[in-house]
């Protein structure tokens, strides 16, 4: 349920949004979207919204029925949100899932995922000179995230995708449902376990971790990166903390590192325009006023 007072304060013509996840204790898109409404004048909302798994469905109904633009999915909906979808865009299609979501006129549920556009948009911003083609990344996880970010590298020209998961199951489907397009795009994509992964580290010239591991509460991530080129780009999509120990561990090594809080920023930004209407290019200074704590 949403608060009603919340929204008795909402005049009627204000756009509504939010994030949908469980638990969603820490969630800075709130911070994103409400930042960039302020600074372009928007008429629009955007509020966390804590949702227990058996209590989806009705949350989704209820923001239909009080005329929400749309809403983000965070964990654990991501695929579950696939299934619930009348309509999906290209991306959440092939990538298998959904992290942005449409409420259209007909109350129709339109479901995009722009986790793969995010995660790519920041690698170039940040390792400016990095090109793709024909290299080599390593890429730890196989879930929601873990699929948008196989799809941002098959899209832009990687050669091998190397995969480690915990569990092998979900690694072999994501390789099984990837087959068509890195058939297409001329990639390969093999699966490690987590001893031949590490073996072959000196090999990458990208690696990614798209799991939990290294967030805060959660078990670190545990990977020896001696073995790396000094080039190899090491790329993190968990933002609290910021530095995480693969982070750290990879400063400390001399490599370059991206961390996952500009992901975060760019992939709000695809929902920002479907709902508000207003395309943002330039992120500004949201990255470091989120960092710095002074919004
Ligand atoms: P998201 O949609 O955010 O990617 P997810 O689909 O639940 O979330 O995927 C989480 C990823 O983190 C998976 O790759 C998961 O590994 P499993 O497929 O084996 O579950 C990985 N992960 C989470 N906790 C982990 C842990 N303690 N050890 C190893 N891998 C973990």
């Amino acid at each position: 349920m949403i608060k009603d007072n919340y929204l008795n304060n909402l005049k009627d013509k204000t756009i509504k949004a939010g994030v949908i996840g469980y638990p969603l204790t820490h969630t800075l898109s709130p911070k994103i979207h409400n930042f960039y409404l302020q600074k372009f004048q928007i008429n629009g909302s955007y509020q966390a919204l804590p949702c227990a798994p058996e209590n989806l469905l009705s949350l989704i109904n209820e923001l239909k029925s009080k005329n929400y633009a749309g809403f983000n999915v965070t964990i654990p909906f991501k695929e579950k949100m696939l299934e619930i979808c009348d309509q999906l865009d290209g991306s959440a299609l092939e990538i298998k899932a959904v992290n942005t979501v449409v409420i259209n006129n007909e109350k129709k549920l339109i479901g995009y995922n722009s986790d793969a556009q995010g995660f790519i948009e920041n690698v170039f911003d940040k390792a400016k000179n990095l090109s793709l083609k024909n290299k080599n990344a390593f890429v730890i996880g196989a879930g929601g995230a873990g699929r948008a970010i196989v799809y941002a590298l098959l899209k832009n020209n990687i050669k091998n995708i190397f995969i480690t998961n915990r569990n092998y199951s979900k690694a072999s489907k994501l390789i099984e449902d990837f087959a068509k397009i890195s058939a297409l795009q001329n990639c390969k994509i093999i699966f490690l376990d987590s001893n031949q992964f590490f073996d072959q580290l000196n090999l990458a010239d990208i690696l990614v971790n798209t799991t939990s591991l290294g967030m805060d509460n959660q078990p670190p991530l545990l990977l020896d990166l001696a073995k790396l080129k000094s080039t190899t780009v090491i790329c993190d999509i968990v933002y609290k903390p910021l530095i995480t120990n693969l982070l750290r561990q990879a400063q400390n090594n001399g490599n370059p590192i991206v961390t996952g809080l500009g992901m975060l920023i760019r992939q709000a930004l695809v929902g920002f325009n479907l709902w508000y209407h207003k395309k943002i290019i330039d992120t500004e200074n949201l990255e470091e006023l989120l960092i710095s704590n002074k919004i």
